[in-house]
């Protein structure tokens, strides 16, 4: 339940809704390559992989894809304001303590961005890499 109306709200704050955007609704939805990048300077870690879903599938569902069918593993919290919180990626967790986070980037081309949304409501486009980087703050 809580699921369902978090999505809702992510689509809501993404206007245009993907399926509204002049394409016609043959009821086939195209197919998306993404890859995913975990990355952590500090252990010389870096594990890549890829899935294919369908366009407009937020990072949320790319990750349950991943760790449905890869060895990929990851959890997350739900804050009841703000959604989806990733906690942590292939068993490590960022912690307050160590002010260490997961940061989450997209490369397009050469270029690096931040998210500035979350792994609910972020979704990813063709051709784009997503990146997981354990890093510090502070
Ligand atoms: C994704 O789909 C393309 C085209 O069908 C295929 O060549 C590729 O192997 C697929 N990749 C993955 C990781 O499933
Ligand atoms: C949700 O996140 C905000 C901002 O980080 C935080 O202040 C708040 O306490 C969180 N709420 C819950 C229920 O975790
Ligand atoms: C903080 O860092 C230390 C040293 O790397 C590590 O042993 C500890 O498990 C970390 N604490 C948390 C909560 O991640
Ligand atoms: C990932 O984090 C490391 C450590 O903080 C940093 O040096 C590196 O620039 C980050 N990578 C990206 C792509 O931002």
């Amino acid at each position: 339940m809580a699921l369902t109306a978090i999505t809702l709200l992510c689509f809501a704050a993404l206007l245009p809704f993907p399926g509204l955007g002049g394409k016609e609704h043959s009821g086939e939805l195209d197919m998306v390559l993404v890859k995913v990048d975990v990355t952590n300077k500090f252990t010389n870690n870096f594990v890549s992989y890829s899935t294919n879903v369908t366009e407009g599938m937020p990072m949320f569902g790319v990750l349950n894809k991943l760790q449905d069918t890869q060895s990929f593993r990851f959890t997350y919290s739900i804050n009841k304001s703000y959604g989806i919180f990733l906690e942590s990626v292939n068993g490590l967790a960022g912690s307050t303590a160590n002010k260490t986070y997961w940061e989450l980037l997209s490369k397009k081309g050469k270029t690096i961005t931040r998210l500035n949304v979350g792994i609910g409501c972020y979704q990813p486009k063709k051709n784009e890499i997503f990146i997981m980087n354990y890093t510090t703050w502070g």
